[in-house]
């Protein structure tokens, strides 16, 4: 059967980059990467499009308190991401940043359009500002007292506790929450995009372009009026400027969505292809189809705001916006202190990536219903189908006809024939699957042919029968690894590494979807290398152990260094002459107490002044196996940063981190003295090694 070549770009949603990528996130990633692989093996032109969102006020923020550089943070992320993503085979095309200059032209192209077309409009708006860190609040950087049950400690936007949602000038003792002090009410020109100029338009897009289950959610906003939507922040703000405002920027979401158009423009230029005629609208070709995966929590932007802003800057339209569910574990949302919300490389330190694409295939369908991890169903979906049901035919057929015969693949018997044919009558309605995204049909199928062969090839005993009857034994096996072969193929969007292996196995080279339409037959098999092995459960639970925050007993430090702590309670003594409280004279402690305290020989590679500070250094210290730390400690009084580099000292190496004014301080260098000149921090003699514990 031949197929039109299509022309596809395919999305995932920019993951931000001041987080780790988790197994929620590979929900998406993974069905994208399914797919894209898919579109590939039919021979359609199909490019997997990503980036990493890099802008915005969390950011900023995460980048200050670790005292780096906001591009410094997001490259970090940046490298953590693509190694994750490799190491889960997601293959994307290209993946970005939306820290790039083709990203600001195309937002200033976006805005400019938007603007000169009268699609913008400048409101002054009242926003919470924070006098003490210079900024105007994001409504999740705003804590307080809900207005309407009154639990503490909530979010600007939302209560946690009643469910209640407001806005942050209405929580009652509104505070900070990078500094805890009172933000006071401050106005600020914004810049709106006016989305009810696009409401006729969006109204008969959506529901073409969506399933029926997400535009069916999407019209009800559509009972009132759409309100225009606040497309600027102001400074200090990490992104890109807008045009003609000074100081005031792009709002993070209307710069990442364009992200997709600036990697694919990225993409094109390597490749020498025509950018324009898959994104700008005058010149888009017909035939070039473009569709975003996303999960359910960002309809909004995707299904609203993005289509108009593409309809008002003249660009193409996706074909569909495909939404997926939320990842559970074990029937609850990912928790961090149940240790279920799983980083990606948490996983992978303990278990093979094949498994997770294998279960999240067999559970995603194109519904927004959540998908749910269930440990012992993973476990047991991999055993008895990965391995029992599937592996196991192609690992029984092959060795016994390379032990037991002479590794060579003979010719179909009639019924050998006739079940070959069954595996390769499925393959439209296979890929009719995968096309619909409706992975676990797909798979479904695949393990109903496992089921038969695996029927055939037990009642055809040929352990037995290759006592007597060689040829026929032969012929058995052809068969079995025939259809081996095919579910081989027909897995290999979901399990492509596997796939490769098998075409090895077979003497073959990487199979396209067609190739299930061929016969294997009197030709040489390799020798046997093992496909997947057994998963234990036991790995799963320390998956599990490992995801929970650490419990490591850390002495409470009473100040964030000891250094500080020693002038202080220098100061305290003498304003108390005499009369020292009892809190000061050191009481004992038992023996385990201390034995809690991770002290350990660290070797300074940087220390840097903090300006503002009168008396605080930053250092990086290295700990040897422990890795590399920041900790900032109060000692320039005594020491000038650049005698520091290069010096071995001592430091508590399990102190919880605390979150400084300026940075993360990871750790604390123990010092000794009254403090001022004073102050003495201990150098081991030498030979002692970074990482070393201190005994
Ligand atoms: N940066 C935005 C997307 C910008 S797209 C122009 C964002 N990033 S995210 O990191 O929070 O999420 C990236 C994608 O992963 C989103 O589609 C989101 O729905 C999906 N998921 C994040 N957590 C998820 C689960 N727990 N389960 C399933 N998908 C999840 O949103
Ligand atoms: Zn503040």
């Amino acid at each position: 059967m031949s197929i039109t070549k299509r022309n596809i770009i395919a999305t995932a949603a920019l993951p931000y980059a001041n987080g780790p990528i988790h197994l929620g996130h590979l929900v998406e990633y993974l069905q994208a990467d399914f797919w894209t692989r898919f579109q590939k093996m039919r021979g359609h032109d199909c490019r997997y499009v990503c980036a990493d969102d890099t802008h915005g006020t969390p950011i900023m923020v995460k980048a200050r308190e670790l005292g780096i550089r906001p591009e410094e943070l997001i490259e970090r992320s940046f490298q953590e991401h693509s190694k994750d993503f490799a190491d889960f085979g997601i293959h994307f095309d290209i993946y970005s940043s939306t820290n790039s200059e083709e990203n600001r032209q195309l937002a200033e192209e976006f805005y400019i359009r938007m603007r000169d077309q009268g699609h913008t409009e400048v409101r002054k708006i009242q926003q919470l500002y924070c006098e003490h860190d210079k900024m105007f609040l994001p409504d999740r950087f705003v804590k307080g007292t809900c207005p309407t049950c009154g639990a503490a400690d909530q979010y600007g936007d939302s209560c946690d506790k009643c469910g209640a949602t407001y806005s942050p000038a209405e929580l009652k003792g509104p505070y900070c929450s990078i500094c805890r002090n009172t933000p006071v009410p401050k106005g600020s020109d914004h810049v709106f995009f006016k989305l009810n100029d696009f409401r006729d338009f969006l109204q008969e897009w959506m529901p073409a372009h969506t399933s029926r289950e997400v535009s069916s959610k999407l019209l009800e906003w559509f009972k009132d009026d759409l309100r225009a939507w606040d497309i600027s922040r102001d400074e200090p703000y990490f992104g890109f400027e807008i045009p003609g405002f000074k100081g005031k920027y792009f709002y993070v979401w209307l710069d990442a969505p364009i992200g997709y158009i600036a990697s694919t423009w990225q993409l094109c230029k390597k490749q020498k292809d025509d950018f324009d005629s898959i994104w700008r609208q005058s010149n888009s070709k017909a035939g070039n189809e473009i569709y975003h995966f996303i999960g359910k929590d960002i309809i909004y932007f995707h299904c609203l705001f993005w289509p108009a802003m593409l309809k008002a800057a003249d660009f193409r339209l996706p074909n569909q916006v495909f939404v997926h569910g939320f990842l559970t574990v074990n029937g609850e949302k990912m928790s961090k202190s149940k240790g279920t919300f799983i980083s990606a490389r948490t996983y992978l330190n303990h278990l093979d990536p094949m498994y997770l694409r294998y279960y999240y295939a067999c559970k995603l369908t194109s519904s927004l219903n959540d998908v749910d991890l269930n440990v012992e169903d993973f476990v047991g979906r991999v055993n008895s189908d990965l391995i029992g049901k599937i592996t196991n035919l192609g690992s029984r057929g092959a060795q016994m006809l390379s032990k037991r015969i002479d590794g060579r693949l003979g010719k179909l018997d009639k019924e050998g024939e006739l079940l070959v044919a069954r595996a390769q009558a499925r393959s439209e309605s296979i890929a009719a699957h995968f096309e619909a995204r409706d992975f676990a049909k797909a798979l479904t199928e695949i393990r109903e042919l496992a089921d038969e062969a695996n029927k055939y090839f037990d009642d055809k005993a040929p352990w037995n029968l290759i006592k007597e009857d060689v040829p026929g034994t032969r012929a058995v096996l052809t068969a079995t690894l025939n259809i081996f072969r095919i579910l081989a193929i027909y897995l290999k969007p979901v399990l492509p590494e596997y796939a490769d292996k098998v075409a090895s196995l077979l003497g073959e080279s990487s199979y396209s979807w067609a190739d299930a339409q061929k016969i294997l037959q009197e030709s040489s098999i390799g020798d046997y290398q093992h496909l997947a092995v057994r998963v234990e459960l036991e790995k799963f639970q320390r998956v599990i152990e490992d995801s929970k925050p650490s419990e490591a007993a850390a002495p409470k430090a009473t100040t964030d260094v000891a250094a500080k702590s020693a002038t202080k309670s220098a100061t305290k003594s003498a304003a108390t002459k005499g009369a020292p409280p009892a809190t000061e004279t050191p009481g004992e402690i038992e023996f385990d107490d201390f034995a809690k305290v991770d002290l350990r020989i660290a070797k300074i590679l940087e220390a840097e002044e903090i300006k503002e500070a009168d008396k605080l250094l930053r250092l990086k210290v290295d700990l040897g196996e422990l890795g590399q730390r920041q900790i900032i400690a109060g000692i320039k009084s005594a020491y000038q940063a650049k005698d520091l580099v290069g010096r071995l000292t001592v430091v508590v190496a399990n102190l919880k981190p605390r979150k400084m004014k300026f940075g993360m301080s990871e750790g604390m260098v123990l010092a000794a003295g009254p403090g001022g000149k004073d102050l003495f921090i201990l150098s081991p003699d030498s030979g002692a090694q970074p990482g070393q514990k201190v005994k």
